[in-house]
This record gives C-alpha cells, structure tokens and sequence, in this order.
C-alpha cells in the first residue's frame, strides 16, 4: 500500500479516517508491513504489502488459499487458460482491450478495480496504460491478491498499485473520492451481494464519473431457467437470474446509476467449460461492458 490512499481510506466499522501506527517494513515507498487504526482503535494490518481488513473468502469457489495450497499460482494461470473455451477467451480480450482504450483516452488519476481475483483484466491493464494513475485492487481474498501483487509487479514495476483485501460490499473508501472504477466480472462474482456491490461503487465515485462493469449475460428461455434451477439445488439461492439475463442484471444497473450505456462486445454460443456456471453450453452468451454514470 501506497501513503498517498491513506486519505481515501474509511474503517469499514465506524467510518472514521486511519492513520498509520507502525510502519515496520517498506520497500521504496511502498508499505510491505504495517499497522493501521482508526480514532476508535479498530487496528488493521498491512502483511506482504496488502492491506488486510479481514474479509474471508467465498467457500463454494473463488476459494483461492485452498487453491492456492496445491498448486502453484502460475500453474493456476495455464490451467485456466488451457480449460478456457476459445469463443469466450477471445470475447474477454475484446472486452479487456475496449476497457483499456476507455481508460487511455479518459486518463482517471485513480481506478478502483472491483474484486481483482486473480487479475485476468489487471494483468493485461498494467501493460498498457498510456498515462500514470493510482491503482486499487481489491478482493475478498488477501491470498490472491499477495499472490498478485507479486505477478503484477515483474509486469510492471513502474506503476504504484495498491491491494485491499475487503469486501466490496463495505467498501473501506470515502464518498465521492474515485473518477473510475472497473470490474471485470467482478460484481457479478458477489453474487447475492452484487446490488450492495454496485451501490457501494455509486457511492465512491466522484459526480458524473464513470464505472465500468464487465458482464458474461445469457438469454432467458426453458433451458436457461432449468439450468439455473439446477444450479440452485448444488450452490443453494444463487441469484443467478438477476445477474445473467442482461435485462435484469442492466436494470440492477439503472437502479443506481443516472445512465447505463450497455456496450455488447460480442456473442457466441457456450461452449463445455467445467470452470465457469455461465456461459451455458450450447446456449448463446454475449460479453457486455455496462458503461454507468454517477
Ligand atoms: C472470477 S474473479 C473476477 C475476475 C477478475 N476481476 C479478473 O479480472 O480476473 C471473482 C473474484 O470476486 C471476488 N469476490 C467475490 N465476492 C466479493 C466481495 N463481496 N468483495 C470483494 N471481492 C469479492 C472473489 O474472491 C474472486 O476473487
Ligand atoms: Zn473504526
């Protein structure tokens, strides 16, 4: 963690301002090791340079320390990249490039990046900005964001990001403090928490700013409503209806946002994917970037 986000911070708790207790390791001018506390002494840590507010992990997946026990990040990547089907590998590059355009001609000073996982969008980001921002991932695994932070680093080791370890749900942010925000399936992964998710992106944008939500959307019809009941019997209420139709999951959007532009990056038909419950194989899917404005 860098200094200069030391005045954006919130407690998630009380909501007062941190300040910085101990700083027992830095790395330039990055905090590897740290204490920070709030006037209410709500103590939180800086460990391996992630500020850690204690948020645990999803249990049913993304449970990156358990994945991350057996086996090796790197081998995680090219599994993943091996597993992932052609058609929606390509639609994700589309969709990552259209981000990084976006983000070169508007030049935010920071982009607050909304469960960062394990950096599909970050990784390829961090290689081509134009410009020089303040970066904040965020996640509710402080292991997967060690992890990438590290990876991150021999990408780019010019650039001053920043690793959160919270639940995007209470974010730890002031009001009104960020100019852009993106999520590459981000606030669709919070799954019954994504309509807090979004709210709390809301409220952290400056007036008039721009959130960028990348989504993975599928048509309502029989069998997409029979697949979905039958992911509810393994994964319990997963609200999956609400954020895979595009039509229910842009309204969550315009709920919150003054203007939601649904921006269709491309469509396909799904195909077998043991890593992902969306999209659904042989059903059209389409890769969609909601660009909302505050
Ligand atoms: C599949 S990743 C998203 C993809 C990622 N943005 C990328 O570019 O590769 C989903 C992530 O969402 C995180 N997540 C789920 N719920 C969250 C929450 N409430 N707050 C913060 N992160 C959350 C999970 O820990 C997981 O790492
Ligand atoms: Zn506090």
């Amino acid at each position: 963690m860098y200094h200069n986000i030391l005045s954006l911070l919130k407690c998630p708790i009380c909501d007062e301002k941190f300040s910085i207790d101990n700083v027992y390791q830095k790395q330039n001018d990055e905090i590897i090791d740290a204490h920070i506390s709030c006037r209410n002494n709500h103590i939180f840590a800086i460990k391996d340079g992630v500020l850690d507010f204690n948020s645990q992990e999803q249990t049913d997946y993304n449970n990156w320390s358990k994945l991350y026990e057996t086996t090796k990040q790197e081998e995680f990547d090219a599994l993943i990249a091996s597993k992932t089907p052609d058609n929606l590998k390509e639609l994700c590059e589309k969709a990552i490039k259209n981000i990084i355009n976006y983000l070169n001609q508007k030049k935010p000073n920071i982009i607050f990046d909304v469960a960062t996982g394990r950096g599909s969008l970050l990784s390829i980001l961090i290689k081509n900005l134009n410009f020089n921002p303040i970066i904040i991932c965020t996640d509710l695994s402080y292991e997967v964001l060690k992890y990438d932070r590290i990876k991150f680093q021999n990408i780019n080791p010019d650039l001053k990001i920043n690793y959160i370890a919270c639940d995007c749900s209470n974010i730890p942010i002031t009001d009104k403090s960020i100019d852009l925000a993106t999520s590459f399936f981000g606030i669709s992964n919070m799954v019954d928490k994504a309509n807090e998710g979004l709210k709390e992106v809301h409220r952290i944008l400056l007036e008039n700013s721009t959130f960028l939500d990348a989504a993975v959307t599928i048509e309502k019809n029989d069998n997409t409503l029979h697949y979905i009941e039958e992911v509810k019997k393994q994964f319990g209420d997963v609200p999956l209806e609400i954020i895979s139709f595009n039509h229910t999951y842009i309204q969550l959007h315009k709920n919150i946002f003054k203007n939601v532009k649904d921006k269709c990056i491309g469509e396909s038909i799904g195909k077998k994917n043991e890593l992902d419950l969306i999209p659904i194989e042989n059903e059209k899917f389409s890769i969609r970037i909601y660009q909302c404005t505050k």
